[in-house]
């Protein structure tokens, strides 16, 4: 496969920061070809607006169950012909419906350095447990809470100023940074 035909698709149930840093990444950029949401009014969905992203919102009460949202996300995924699924900021785990088609493809960044502190809050988890380091952990996606295959990490210290909003800073500072890097990296192993 040629790099110049990778395509991208970005999953995002927030504010996106992690998706902006991806697309604010040039040769990145053209290779996003979709944003998916599963939060109707998402702040990611206003941003891929503006650069002209075509998105795939939906609301799951709108779906009998997580088995037929996910059947539409693969229609979407394979009308597009996607290769590489990134989550970044995705609230939701993500299910059989998908894993078994996709497993591989799908990757996540989780603000803690795993295994320590999976799932929710990760950040106020490590000031809560008084630990002097913490960091960032891009992984595969298996049908665990952040336990998939580790693909790249990076720590950060945590001093005893820090609070939760001056910890977030420092963490997305880092995500910002490493994510687009790590998705360029595995772009190269896809062609
Ligand atoms: C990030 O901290 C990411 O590690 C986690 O969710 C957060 C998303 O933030 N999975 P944003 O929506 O990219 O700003």
């Amino acid at each position: 496969m040629n790099n110049k035909t990778v395509k991208l698709a970005v999953f995002a149930s927030g504010t996106g920061s992690n998706f902006h840093a991806i697309l604010k990444d040039k040769s990145l950029r053209k290779h996003i070809a979709l944003l998916i949401s599963d939060r109707p009014g998402a702040r990611a969905i206003e941003i891929a607006k503006r650069y002209d992203i075509p998105t795939f919102v939906f609301n799951p009460k709108d779906f009998k169950n997580k088995i037929a949202y996910e059947e539409q996300i693969k229609q979407e995924i394979d009308s597009r012909e996607i290769d590489l699924m990134i989550l970044a900021g995705y609230m939701r785990l993500i299910g059989d419906t998908l894993l078994s088609v996709y497993e591989g493809k799908i990757i996540n960044i989780h603000p803690s350095y795993l295994p320590n502190f999976p799932g929710k809050d990760a950040i106020g988890q490590a000031l809560r447990a008084e630990v002097d380091t913490t960091g960032v952990t891009i992984h595969y996606v298996d049908s665990g809470m952040d336990t998939g295959p580790i693909i790249s990490q990076e720590e950060v210290l945590i001093t005893k100023e820090d609070t939760l909003e001056s910890l977030t800073r420092k963490i997305q500072a880092v995500e910002h940074r490493l994510y687009p890097k790590v998705i360029k990296q595995l772009m190269e192993d896809l062609t």
